[in-house]
């Protein structure tokens, strides 16, 4: 333990670089590689991130006992904005907030693991370790340009830059793994592109009768979770989601099946991804209920 915070004592601005370049590489990698969307709320987040990567690897190399300062304006704004995304997310508490109201929705889940992590979530979490580390490093007024032989230290170009290659060659060989997948898929064809277009009746398999009060609940529920991708109207939005007016996937599957490639989502490497967009699991919003999505799929039929 002690020979643990002596380490850190003496690496905590490394740890802060490191953190700052995963979360780099890492946002990239999912809007990139993976085909998320960032909203509003992440670009902010990324201003505050990405100049960290230069400024701190350029501190350490310049032994500069004031990085600290320098760091916290950016990662403290950066704990609170990811921090209020999260709750944005998660919670009800900031309903009605003004932000995001264009583009992708600012609540929209793109991950959600274990049920709780989201992009936010890793964001506040680099931030928090960013800030912890400039406290530590402040308390211990590390790094010193001298010794104690009053020697000047030499500059750690193999330290900074062996956490930079590191972090750069894990991402690296993500990205063209990830990019690889991506060109098969749209090498595949299109099951949809053989299918003749039938604008037939809509089938209702399950039977159930659409009564008003579900489709109101459906209606809203799509406004708030569904709109800012498919459009208010249903007819889809340029670089987001497709049309869904009239569709044919909706008037050839029944509610259980619709229910299951909605909760699913759409990833780029899907052989069924027609848009090469990705459509998020359960359409960003993990917390609706399966009545919940059918009453949002009665509304989509109407
Ligand atoms: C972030 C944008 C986004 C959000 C939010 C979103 N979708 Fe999608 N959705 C897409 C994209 C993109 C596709 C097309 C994927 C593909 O190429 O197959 C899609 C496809 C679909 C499909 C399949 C349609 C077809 O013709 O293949 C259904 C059904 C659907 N979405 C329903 C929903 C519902 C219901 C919601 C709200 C709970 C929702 N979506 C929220 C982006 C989104």
């Amino acid at each position: 333990m002690e020979r643990f915070s002596l380490w850190l004592n003496r690496n905590s601005m490394y740890v802060a670089l490191l953190a700052a370049l995963i979360a780099t590489c890492g946002s990239l990698y999912f809007s990139e590689v993976r085909g998320y969307v960032p909203c509003v709320l992440c670009w902010y987040q990324r201003i505050l991130m990405y100049p960290l990567t230069g400024v701190i690897a350029v501190g350490l190399l310049r032994r500069d006992r004031n990085l600290p300062y320098y760091i916290l304006p950016f990662s403290i704004y950066g704990v609170g904005m990811s921090g209020y995304h999260y709750l944005l997310e998660k919670t009800d508490l900031f309903a009605g907030s003004a932000a995001c109201a264009q583009g992708v929705s600012c609540t929209t889940q793109w991950i959600n693991w274990f049920g709780f992590v989201t992009i936010p979530f890793l964001a506040f979490t680099a931030f928090l370790i960013i800030t912890l580390m400039s406290v530590i490093a402040l308390l211990n007024g590390e790094p010193a340009a001298e010794d104690e032989e009053g020697e000047r230290l030499r500059t750690p170009w193999l330290q900074v830059s062996g956490v930079v290659v590191a972090v750069l060659a894990v991402f690296a060989a993500l990205f063209i793994s990830g990019s690889s997948g991506q060109a098969a898929a749209s090498a595949a064809p299109s099951p949809f592109a053989t299918m003749a277009v039938t604008p037939g009746p809509q089938i209702l398999i399950d039977g159930a009768v659409s009564d008003p009060a579900t489709l109101a609940r459906g209606e809203q529920l799509y406004l708030q979770s569904c709109a800012a991708c498919h459009g208010m109207d249903g007819l889809g939005v340029t670089n987001l989601g497709n049309q869904l007016r009239n569709s044919e996937f909706l008037a050839n599957n029944t509610d259980a099946e619709v229910l299951a490639v909605i909760r699913q989502g759409r990833e780029l490497n899907d052989p069924l991804n027609t848009t090469g967009l990705v459509m998020p699991p359960s359409g960003g919003r993990p917390d609706l209920s399966d009545a919940d999505i059918l009453a949002i799929i009665q509304y989509m039929r109407q």
